[in-house]
């Protein structure tokens, strides 16, 4: 007699100031411009997505926007975060919406408002509540009743939040410009007729709320009037407005690009950046806004699809910490106040486009005797000699050359000029802090009683992870129990279980044993796939373990048995209990000190340290825990189309090593308490504390230019290298050339900035003296400057 076996089956899987009146300012448009008060303008924005930072740094966030040359800060609106129950709402610490547009004001800055309210933005479930897809009846982003009650209350909400504060322009307030809907354009015609109707709906019901500004819609070629559509991508040079008296407008120019577990970290860089910047604005653009400007952090549960790192940090011009990202920073400040110091001529002057040959631009913009010239060089691999109006220009290969006078080039988007910041990360300087931290641990599961297979909620079949679990965590435990005798058809010695899953990790559990667990790669694979965020019908895409759940037996050679569990009776758990019972901040619960795991899965980790000294940003390194990635690395060339395939980094190390612990969670004085939970299984002995700040400063600039070298608050301790010539190599590693100034360099650069935050340099013979170079070399200096 073979008794019979008890098979407990446990899976869980991983889804992922006061009021400043000021009067009114009117914002209008025409075919060729935003007018604001009568003037027409160049407008250069950035998105800094609110939630993403802390309320502590959007004063800071905002002042190095306006000092890179912003005039405005975009912002899409995160429905799920504000209302995360049906009518109970949410604006408190960082969803204080009311306080960041205030903070924009403050700095004198314009405000870009994407209400949407669905925004994708690489955003849990792009912005959506998750109960709204658990409501009766709806679908979402088409002509259906229960939808569109929810998108205008919610809409109207935030409006109406707006109004009340006088933010609007047309009240005084900062914001110029409001958005509807996200994309949809690139949708619509999944949804058929009633697609078309939804975004004529969407486009009536916002102009209805009458907020005195200029409606966008992004990606929209059919927006009716007087919505105006606008472009995001990589490039929108080449773009030309639908309508013929509607602006050109970019609402998405990426600077980067995000990062997925398993991924790699992405860069685009400053040249490449910079002259899509310059092709659009040569090519009679308005308005262009950085996506991001500062990405930031994807806090709590906030990181949506496809499978998004904790940092959001986007390779934009601010970095994650709000630290400048340098060059890119101020490669693009140059830009931006040149084309400001061009506004009038650039929007409203006389245009004449010119053919130069061999790929090969110019555009000369004309008004009242004066003029003001673009050269464009789009061949990805050749610089070229231009004769343009009588002159001679070699223009880069991939890069536009700004002449505002029509004769002299003051930019160059392949030319930079700025420093190169090289960030370090230094370890907690906190007083009395040992080298290593001290820990307790905590098993997550109390095998006992959750292998009993009850869980919340009890089906006949497999549910959705959205409609299981509510969004109530991004944790669900699928719990079945099922009596296996031996004489079962399916019953060998090496069964093996087959789930079919859309979660992107799953862990499953036989009779309280890790069999095995499964996350998605960059991208996806057959076991588990990614879950986007994209694309229409997004929203019902399958989250979760779909089914079927199957196990397979083995007979003899060839012949295999499977035996579905699908239809089995289902339990659900919700939740981690670590979560659940808050074990972060619960001193009465109980952490062992002994036996102290590593590898293990689903393990809770604690620890407490000082918080370091200081003011720079505070990250927690994470090495030793779970999580890697691999990648090829290539050489990176700004010259030729970006997109995020290009000059990638970070290859074969963890996706993400460092965390942001912005400085405003920590206890300054006292302990602070850190608890990780590991999925995997991992080893947080090497886990430490560290704060990130500019470690090295170089330059590399053509001479007759003044360059400004800055420790961005520190002070500049040593020069290890500088020589004016014709020096070669690049940060880290210079070496002189053949020729260099007669004075000494090191010396020249040492007494103008050591000591200093920062210093300004004339890169010329005067100040470097004369050179034996020779005519046709152009002399460059190059610094290296330890902070
Ligand atoms: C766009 C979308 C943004 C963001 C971006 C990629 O298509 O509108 O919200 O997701 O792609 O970062």
């Amino acid at each position: 007699m073979s008794p019979s076996g008890v098979l407990a089956l446990l899976i869980v899987s991983f889804c992922a100031i006061s009021s400043l009146r000021a009067t009114a300012t009117q914002v209008t448009y025409d075919d060729r411009a935003i007018v604001i008060d009568g003037k027409h303008r160049v407008l250069v924005s950035g998105s800094i997505h609110y939630p993403r930072s802390t309320a502590q740094m959007w004063p800071d966030l905002m002042k190095k926007s306006r000092e890179g040359g912003l005039d405005a800060i975009e912002t899409y609106v995160f429905w799920n975060a504000h209302e995360p129950a049906r009518r109970q709402y949410d604006f408190s610490g960082n969803l204080d919406l009311i306080r960041f547009l205030k903070t924009i004001q403050e700095e004198g800055l314009y405000a870009v408002l994407r209400i949407g309210p669905y925004v994708c933005a690489e955003w849990n479930y792009g912005g959506f509540p998750v109960w709204l897809h658990n409501m009766p009846g709806i679908q979402m982003r088409t002509d259906n009743d229960v939808f569109k009650n929810e998108m205008q209350n919610f809409t109207t909400l935030i409006v109406d939040m707006v109004k009340k504060e006088n933010l609007f322009a047309s009240q005084g307030g900062p914001v110029i410009l409001a958005q509807i809907e996200n994309e949809y354009g690139n949708v619509m015609s999944s949804y058929g007729d009633e697609g078309k109707a939804y975004m004529n709906w969407c486009a009536n019901m916002a102009q209805s709320l009458d907020i005195g500004v200029p409606w966008i819609m992004c990606q929209q070629d059919d927006a009716p009037e007087p919505i105006i559509s606008t472009c995001n991508g990589w490039y929108c040079d080449q773009y030309q407005p639908p309508r013929s008296n509607i602006p050109k407008m970019w609402t998405e120019n990426w600077t980067g690009w995000y990062k997925n577990w398993g991924g790699k970290d992405p860069h685009r860089t400053a040249e490449d950046l910079a002259f899509a910047v310059a092709r659009f604005y040569q090519l009679g653009g308005t308005f262009q806004n950085y996506y991001m400007y500062h990405g930031g952090t994807n806090f709590g549960r906030s990181a949506g699809g496809p499978y998004i790192t904790t940092s959001y940090d986007y390779d934009a011009p601010l970095d994650e910490y709000g630290n400048l990202n340098q060059p890119k920073w101020g490669h693009l400040k140059q830009l931006h106040d040149l084309l400001h110091s061009m506004e009038d001529i650039l929007t409203t002057g006389n245009v004449s486009y010119v053919d130069l040959g061999d790929s090969a631009f110019g555009t000369i913009y004309s008004k009242d005797g004066g003029s003001s010239c673009f050269l464009a060089n789009v061949d990805p691999g050749n610089d070229k000699a231009i004769n343009f109006q009588g002159m001679n220009y070699t223009v880069p290969a991939w890069s536009v050359s700004i002449l505002p006078d029509c004769q002299n080039v003051a930019y160059n988007t392949a030319k930079v000029s700025t420093q190169t910041s090289v960030m370090v990360k230094k370890a907690n300087a906190a007083e009395e802090e040992p080298n290593s931290l001290k820990w307790s641990w905590r098993p997550e599961m109390n095998e006992k009683t959750i292998l009993l297979g009850k869980g919340d909620v009890t089906t006949d079949q497999i549910l959705d992870q959205k409609e299981a679990a509510n969004d109530l965590s991004d944790y669900l435990f699928y719990i079945t129990s099922l009596d296996l005798k031996k004489d079962d058809p399916v019953w060998s010695h090496n069964m093996t279980l087959r789930v079919k899953s859309s979660g992107q990790i799953l862990h499953a559990f036989v009779n309280g044993e890790l069999i095995g667990s499964q996350w998605a790669k960059n991208g996806g694979e057959r076991f588990v796939f990614e879950q986007n965020n994209y694309g229409a019908f997004f929203d019902t895409a399958p989250s979760g373990i779909t089914g079927p759940v199957e196990l397979i037996g083995y007979r003899g050679d060839d012949e295999t048995i499977v035996k579905d569990l699908s239809s089995q009776k289902w339990s659900y758990k919700t939740g981690l209990e670590g979560l659940n019972q808050k074990l972060y901040s619960s001193p009465s619960l109980k952490w062992q000190q002994d036996s102290f795991p590593v590898n293990r899965t689903l393990t809770w980790y604690k620890s407490s340290f000082k918080a370091p000294l200081g003011t720079d940003p505070v990250v927690v390194d994470l090495l030793g825990m779970g999580k890697e990635g691999d990648c090829k690395l290539e050489p990176c060339d700004y010259r030729g189309s970006y997109d995020s395939n290009k000059c990638l980094s970070n290859c074969g190390r963890p996706s993400q090593r460092w965390y942001h612990v912005p400085r405003s969670f920590l206890n300054g004085n006292g302990d602070n308490t850190l608890v990780l939970f590991e999925e995997f299984g991992g080893n947080p002995s090497s886990v430490n504390f560290q704060t990130v700040a500019v470690g090295s400063a170089c330059i590399n600039a053509e001479e007759n230019r003044k360059i400004e070298l800055s420790c961005q608050g520190r002070q500049i301790s040593a020069v290890k290298f500088a020589s004016f010539g014709n020096p070669q190599g690049s940060c880290g590693s210079f070496v002189k050339g053949y020729c260099e100034g007669s004075k000494d360099a090191s010396s020249v650069v040492e007494k103008a900035c050591v000591g200093q935050e920062s210093c300004t340099i004339d890169v010329s013979e005067d100040t470097f003296g004369s050179t034996t170079c020779g005519d046709d070399v152009i002399k460059t200096l190059a610094v290296e400057a330890i902070c």
